[in-house]
């Protein structure tokens, strides 16, 4: 039967490991010019309903370095942007592809497509998720760190698509998490349960706080995302009053372990959720992050394809 990465909770804890291990090898054998074409022959078609610079770039990148072929695909030029229903789309492209990666609004979208396509279905960023880029935070953070169970991960910022897969990534690994968000921004009540159940099942811990000092205490890893999200353009003025504070500052910073890591999914918002100087400060972290999309994806990509 064909798997899907839809959600961050479709993966168990023991495959995320599996993808993390894998995505660190397949990154040492590029780094000492060691290919493997695990998907050679293979297509991967790549529907974008918003705009992308990383996911697109890595996503392609990944598939070339794997034998394959990435098929950048808009919404603009497909006959999806025009109506034609999703669940024709899936069973067309299944007859022609091995695999889609979209990135689009709806979440329901992602698993209509994933139901009727014969192929597996990857979410490359919806308005609940963001699995690739946790993938790819938690390869980072094993980097950085040696390990990630134990260590505490603390999310400043908008209880958005990167807060809902960070709070299921991290608290599943074993990790502690909490979370700062403003009260009218929480995450979705479903995922603040789930976070509840997983911290116990883990005998971690699990923060929803309107404090970022609070959640900063003591943290390992500090993430952000921006304020106002793909979609959400129109409410920027209003979010920046209701997120004033909610910024990883030096501030902030010195409530954290001193040793602590900064990520951020890209594209910041400098002077907003984070200033300027945290961020140039923690650019190797940020931007070995970035380049842990193109190891943690391909992964995903041998994973679900191969
Ligand atoms: N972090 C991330 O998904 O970046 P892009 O929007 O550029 O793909
Ligand atoms: N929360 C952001 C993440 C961008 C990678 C957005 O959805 O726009």
């Amino acid at each position: 039967m064909k798997k899907d990465l839809l959600k961050m909770d479709d993966l168990s804890k023991e495959e995320i490991l599996d993808i993390l291990n894998l995505a660190d090898q397949l990154k040492y054998e590029l780094k000492h010019d060691i290919a493997h074409a695990h998907l050679k022959g293979k297509t991967l078609g790549m529907i974008f309903e918003k705009s992308s610079t990383r996911t697109r770039v890595s996503f392609e990148v990944g598939m070339y370095q794997l034998g394959g072929n990435g098929l950048f695909l808009s919404s603009r030029d497909l006959q999806i942007g025009r109506g034609e229903p999703v669940q024709d789309t899936a069973r067309v492209l299944s007859r022609f592809l091995n695999g889609i990666m979209i990135r689009t609004f709806k979440q329901k979208e992602v698993e209509t497509l994933a139901k009727y396509s014969s192929i597996p279905i990857i979410n490359g960023l919806t308005d609940d998720e963001h699995p690739c880029q946790v993938l790819a935070d938690l390869m980072t953070i094993r980097e950085y760190k040696n390990t990630i169970e134990g260590l505490k991960v603390a999310y400043i910022g908008d209880g958005n698509n990167m807060a809902q897969s960070l709070m299921i990534g991290t608290l599943k690994t074993g990790m502690n998490f909490s979370i700062a968000c403003p009260p009218d921004y929480t995450p979705k009540q479903e995922y603040i349960l789930r976070a509840k159940e997983l911290a116990e099942k883990e005998g971690t811990k699990f923060v929803i706080t309107d404090s970022p000092k609070e959640a900063a205490m003591d943290a390992d890893v500090l993430i952000t995302d921006v304020w106002a999200s793909m979609g959400q353009e129109g409410e920027a003025e209003i979010r920046k009053k209701a997120f004033k504070g909610f910024q990883i500052n030096d501030e902030l910073m010195g409530k954290a372990h001193s040793d602590a890591i900064v990520l951020h999914c890209l594209p910041a918002h400098r002077g907003e959720e984070i200033t300027n100087e945290v961020i140039e400060a923690h650019q190797n972290e940020v931007f070995d992050e970035a380049e842990n999309r193109l190891h943690a994806q391909k992964a995903v990509l041998v994973k679900l394809m191969k």
